[in-house]
């Protein structure tokens, strides 16, 4: 309906122009150190950062995480952020979809392939939007759009600041055995920003699911931008909450830890450098995935704005490579990392 546009176009204007990343709030990225190498023995030419991710090679492992769809200024946004992932190898994913559940005539919006037709391509809905529609009703979504898997995102804290927001949370785990069973490794679990911990990701993996994006703490806040939009006691709350969460950098080590390596880990919220990639991939990510940063970049300079943020990352993630003496991505996640402060907290508790 109606009030689905309306609210994502409201969250667009806010992410482009609004205080949505709390200064308090904090990836503790800050808290990682990588350990330089003086004799890296490598050609830059031939470091190798590409990796398997939903059946697919990424040249990068990036991932440009679900943002948007559904009006015609979000289908730019993923046209242009696709055509990046494209050129570059990176994975790319479509905003939540539910638009398009509503709304057939906005499916245009959410199509990419013709800009990117071999990326890794993620659809996208929310866990209770999936139960609604139900294993078909999903899978049609991701037909519709051609995509190789599905991002299924939790966002229980920025429901909660909602007044039109879900209040009941139970049945979540079977949704997803649900989903797991008709997708299988084509199906990922995300977070919106406040963090999949240990607990979640055990039984998530003992569910089936393969692939998780902890999406931590530290970046876009969504219970911020709701907070933004709320007057009254949910606004208060808002305020409260926002800076609620398991920060990225302790999200992506101790899930890591808890699932082994059969999970696909994709580390996003508040990653904004190549350094920063560099140093979840050392912490146990597979992949990192970042949204802000390439949209508003977009937003102000269009597909070559982005391209320009795109190219100072990696960048940033290749010198970090050559500087820790690391080929490809497996070196790199061998190499001592230093965990120092806060970051040491969370992970004696998590
Ligand atoms: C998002 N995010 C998001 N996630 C999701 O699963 N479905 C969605 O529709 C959206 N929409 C959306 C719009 C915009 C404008 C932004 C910036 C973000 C969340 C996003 O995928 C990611 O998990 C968080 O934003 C954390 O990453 P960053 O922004 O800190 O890099």
């Amino acid at each position: 309906d109606e009030t689905t546009a309306k609210r994502k176009d409201a969250h667009l204007d806010l992410c482009a122009t609004g205080d949505v990343e709390p200064q308090q709030n904090s990836t503790l990225l800050e808290c990682v150190k990588l350990v330089h190498c003086a004799m890296p023995e490598l050609n830059a030419a031939d470091v190798d950062l590409s990796t398997d991710f939903l059946g697919k090679r990424l040249q990068c492992p990036l991932l440009v995480t679900g943002m948007t769809g559904g009006t015609e200024r979000a289908g730019r946004v993923n046209k242009d952020l696709a055509t990046l992932a494209e050129r570059y190898g990176l994975a790319f994913g479509v905003g939540s979809q539910r638009a398009m559940s509503e709304a057939p005539e906005r499916a245009a919006s959410f199509q990419v392939r013709d800009v990117a037709p071999t990326v890794a391509l993620l659809g996208n809905i929310g866990l209770y939007q999936a139960a609604r529609l139900g294993v078909d009703g999903v899978r049609r979504l991701m037909d519709a759009i051609g995509a190789d898997g599905m991002a299924l995102h939790l966002n229980a804290g920025q429901e909660l600041t909602q007044p039109e927001g879900d209040r009941d949370f139970r049945g979540g785990y079977g949704v997803v055995e649900g989903l797991v069973k008709a997708f299988g490794a084509r199906l990922l679990v995300k977070e919106t920003g406040c963090g999949i911990g240990p607990d979640v990701a055990r039984r998530l993996k003992e569910l089936g699911v393969r692939n998780i994006d902890v999406s931590g703490l530290g970046g876009t806040s969504w219970v911020r931008v709701e907070q933004l939009r709320a007057k009254g006691l949910l606004a208060e709350l808002g305020a409260e909450f926002s800076s609620w969460g398991i920060p990225t950098a302790a999200a992506a080590a101790s899930v890591r830890h808890a699932v082994g390596p059969e999970v696909r880990l994709v580390a996003s919220g508040g990653i904004r450098t190549g350094l920063d990639v560099a140093k979840v991939l050392a912490l146990g990510a597979d992949v990192a995935g970042m949204a802000l940063p390439l949209f508003k970049a977009q937003q102000e300079g269009g597909l070559a704005g982005a391209e320009k943020a795109l190219q100072l990352i990696l960048a940033g993630l290749r010198q970090a490579m050559l500087l820790t003496g690391s080929r490809g991505c497996a070196e790199l996640r061998r190499r001592p990392v230093i965990k120092t402060g806060e970051l040491k907290d969370w992970l004696a508790a998590l």
